[in-house]
């Protein structure tokens, strides 16, 4: 009994050694977006047999419900050990405002990362004081999908710009299938970037994040009539559902195309095993070629954490080529490193690579990239307005107010 006992204890021991210490990462790559994230998390469990991953998600397409998690956890002072967040604007403009991130100078210089990662996406992580998160991808926002057998079957090809889709619109709903899938209220905002960047072109885009360009002007009143008359040509069901159930509408051939993240590639590929290419198609959404709008995942280092140095290691692995490309092909983004191995990457990437080192680069508002959360989350308020009531003056007037109030560009 005696020699059971101390066997099992032994056991224990052993176990308590072997899982010494726990990381908590927080994300809301969960369910079918979460096979990336796994994966990377597989690696660092093998490269560090002592540190167990605590894999913490909150559902809900683009974080709309985790930064709300996150905050409540944050003010509480028991944050995660790391947190993914879109690099740029939105965790500069809360959390390191806040001072409630480490400065990762540090990290970059041990790592070597400031020459390992493209010169815009580096000034867009850093202020004055320092550099505040580490990232995993690039995204390209703008993007349009489709199948390419449907739009055969239907004589339609991908519209170049807004009023060619307009004009392609009624011939495709006289088909019975509805032009641009859409789900909810911050794919509707995602819609609208596009759109924007479309009627504005690259340079008076990029001026209403500095407020160079008022919402209220007459360019950007034109954004939303041209949106209003696209919406008119999408599903009347949107507002209840998820990115992934718009993108099965064009999967399914309920709809004729979508603008969504290249993580719908990711959903595409790596959850319904459709070859790119082939199983689906892609182009950059109406007006946009020769446009990358891009956006970031990263990760960085709250202060007050449990696991300070568990924690670097997760980031020295997110950060290196190596993380980068166990992460992205699964994920349906490219990596910023510039030692990443493209050959691991699918006829997707490849091209989202080629364009992304080719193309004029500009910012995602839907995905932290250009504005701070504040006036992002409050955007969802003005979309509502907007559906609601359908008056481009009244959501131009309620973007400027927003402006205005949160300091956007300051
Ligand atoms: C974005 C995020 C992507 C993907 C998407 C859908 O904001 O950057 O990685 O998760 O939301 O949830």
């Amino acid at each position: 009994m005696l020699r059971r006992l101390l066997t099992l204890l032994a056991v224990a021991l052993l176990g308590l050694a072997v899982a010494q210490s726990q990381i908590e990462i927080f994300s809301w790559w969960a369910g079918d977006e979460g096979p990336a994230l796994e994966a990377l998390i597989t690696q660092y469990e093998a490269d560090h047999p002592g540190v167990e991953v605590v894999n913490a998600t909150v559902t809900g397409g683009s974080g709309v419900n985790a930064r709300a998690v996150l905050k409540t956890r944050m003010l509480g002072g028991d944050p995660p050990d790391s947190f993914q967040v879109h690099a740029g604007q939105e965790l500069i403009g809360t959390w390191v405002v806040a001072d409630r991130m480490e400065d990762l100078t540090f990290l970059y210089e041990e790592m070597g990362w400031f020459d390992a990662y493209p010169q815009g996406l580096i000034d867009a992580m850093s202020t004055d004081e320092g550099i505040w998160s580490v990232p995993v991808n690039i995204h390209r926002s703008n993007v349009m999908w489709f199948v390419p057998a449907k739009l055969e079957e239907w004589g339609i090809t991908a519209p170049t710009s807004w009023s060619e889709f307009l004009t392609i619109c009624p011939a495709i709903q006289a088909n019975g299938v509805t032009p641009l899938a859409l789900g909810e209220n911050w794919t509707q905002v995602h819609l609208w970037e596009s759109v924007a960047l479309g009627v504005l072109g690259a340079e008076d885009y990029d001026k209403l994040w500095t407020t160079e360009l008022a919402f209220t002007d007459p360019k950007a009143l034109e954004v939303w009539d041209v949106f209003g008359q696209v919406l008119d040509c999408t599903n009347d069901d949107a507002a209840g559902l998820s990115w992934q159930q718009a993108t099965d509408m064009v999967v399914g051939g309920t709809a004729a195309f979508n603008i969504m993240g290249d993580w719908a590639a990711g959903y595409m590929s790596t959850t319904l095993g459709l070859e790119p290419g082939v199983g689906y198609g892609w182009a950059a959404s109406p007006g946009t070629n020769g446009v990358f709008m891009w956006l970031s995942d990263a990760f960085g280092l709250p202060m007050g954490i449990n696991n300070r140095e568990g924690t670097l290691d997760w980031l020295r692995l997110v950060g290196s080529a190596k993380g980068q490309d166990i992460f992205n092909p699964l994920k349906g983004s490219i990596a910023p490193h510039f030692e990443s191995d493209l050959s691991l990457y699918n006829a997707y990437l490849k091209s989202a690579a080629a364009d992304w080192q080719s193309n004029e680069v500009v910012g995602s508002l839907a995905h932290g990239a250009v504005a701070k959360e504040a006036f992002m989350s409050d955007f969802a308020t003005v979309m509502e307005i907007y559906l609601a009531t359908g008056s481009a003056e009244g959501a131009a007037n309620a973007a400027q107010a927003i402006a205005g109030q949160v300091g956007l560009g300051q």
